[in-house]
């Protein structure tokens, strides 16, 4: 039987040896009213093929657009066989490139492409306590770990993903990367003093009911004088005319029914003003190429141009402008 305490102990210990310690116990009681809210049927066949991964600590890791972990050389091709096979027990792959012992994992997402949108312009992450905010399977994560972070704690619901993850950390175990299955709504509502330096919310806002109090939660997490970089879906508006306008889909948003507030970036920006952020900044606006999301053979699912108009690409098949995403960086006062 899977024992997501145990699964997790080596997280709680770096959380007991972090600043963060006093809110180890808020930590512990999100994980089980998460867990008793929803447990994935799959957990505990998941949890049995992470031991069929090879025991082997890899020679060699790369923090760099493709995280690269272990030389192929390094495996039996009968190892070779049994490590795709077991990687692809964990379909569908979101986020990435990694490359696991020679085992290209293509994934839906080119996520190194937005982590090179801001990875120069963010506050430098050495010896800095940092929070995940909707990490998905923590390829960012791991990325910021080449910059020596006191701790990377990246948080996110599916425990699809912890188990991606979990392959990840079972050969990276020393580096200081850890991952809670639990939306920011298990999180404490705030953390006093010594909360984070830098916190990313990146994918997130536009799933949100309640932007503004997402937006605050965020900033109350957030140390004084520590960083947000939110990145969102965001819309162009009337520049001119109306700068500061939001979309609210009727419906679905490019397939996705989960979508609730698109603002222009204006908006965006007076959303965090409202929370007391200062310093605000729209770091970069990018539309979201179908070479940037597509299926591979690690997501057979659809994808981006599978969700745009046929005959028009800056559109949803929806009719909605086709999305936009803009990174946006802010300090806590
Ligand atoms: C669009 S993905 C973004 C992943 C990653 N941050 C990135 O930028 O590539 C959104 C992620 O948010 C997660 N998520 C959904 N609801 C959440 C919540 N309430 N709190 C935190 N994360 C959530 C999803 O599981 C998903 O992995």
């Amino acid at each position: 039987m899977f024992d997501i305490h145990k699964f997790l102990e080596p997280t709680y210990q770096a959380i007991t040896n972090s600043r963060l310690h006093p809110w180890l116990d808020g930590f512990k009681q999100g994980i089980n009213a998460r867990m008793s809210d929803y447990t994935h049927g799959k957990i505990n066949e998941w949890a049995a093929e992470l031991e069929k991964l090879p025991d082997v600590m890899p020679d060699f890791i790369e923090l760099t657009s493709k995280v690269t972990i272990g030389s192929k050389q390094q495996l039996s091709t009968e190892q070779q066989v049994t490590l795709e096979k077991t990687l692809k027990s964990y379909h569908p792959w979101r986020k990435g490139p990694f490359h696991l012992f020679g085992t290209h994992i293509d994934t839906e997402w080119r996520s190194d492409w937005k982590w090179n949108r801001l990875k120069d312009h963010i506050a430098p992450l050495t010896d800095k306590i940092v929070l995940d905010v909707g990490c998905g399977n923590a390829y960012h994560c791991w990325r910021m770990a080449a910059q020596n972070p006191k701790l990377v704690l990246g948080i996110d619901p599916s425990q699809l993903f912890l188990m991606q993850f979990a392959i990840m950390k079972n050969y990276l175990p020393d580096l200081p990367v850890h991952f809670l299955p639990i939306g920011i709504e298990y999180l404490p509502n705030e953390i006093p003093k010594q909360g984070f330096d830098t916190i990313f919310s990146m994918g997130v806002l536009y799933h949100r009911r309640s932007p503004i109090d997402h937006i605050m939660h965020l900033k109350k997490l957030l140390k004084h004088g520590g960083e947000l970089v939110l990145e969102t879906l965001v819309i162009d508006g009337d520049e001119v005319a109306h700068p500061e306008q939001v979309l609210i889909p009727e419906n679905r948003y490019a397939q996705m029914n989960n979508v609730w507030f698109i603002p222009t970036t204006r908006m965006l920006s007076k959303w965090m003003q409202r929370c007391n952020l200062t310093d605000i900044r729209v770091l970069n606006v990018n539309q979201t190429s179908p070479e940037e999301q597509r299926a591979t053979d690690w997501m057979t699912f659809q994808s981006l141009s599978d969700y745009l108009d046929p005959n028009d690409h800056n559109k949803t098949i929806e009719g909605y402008p086709a999305p936009k995403r803009a990174i946006m960086i802010a300090k806590r006062k």
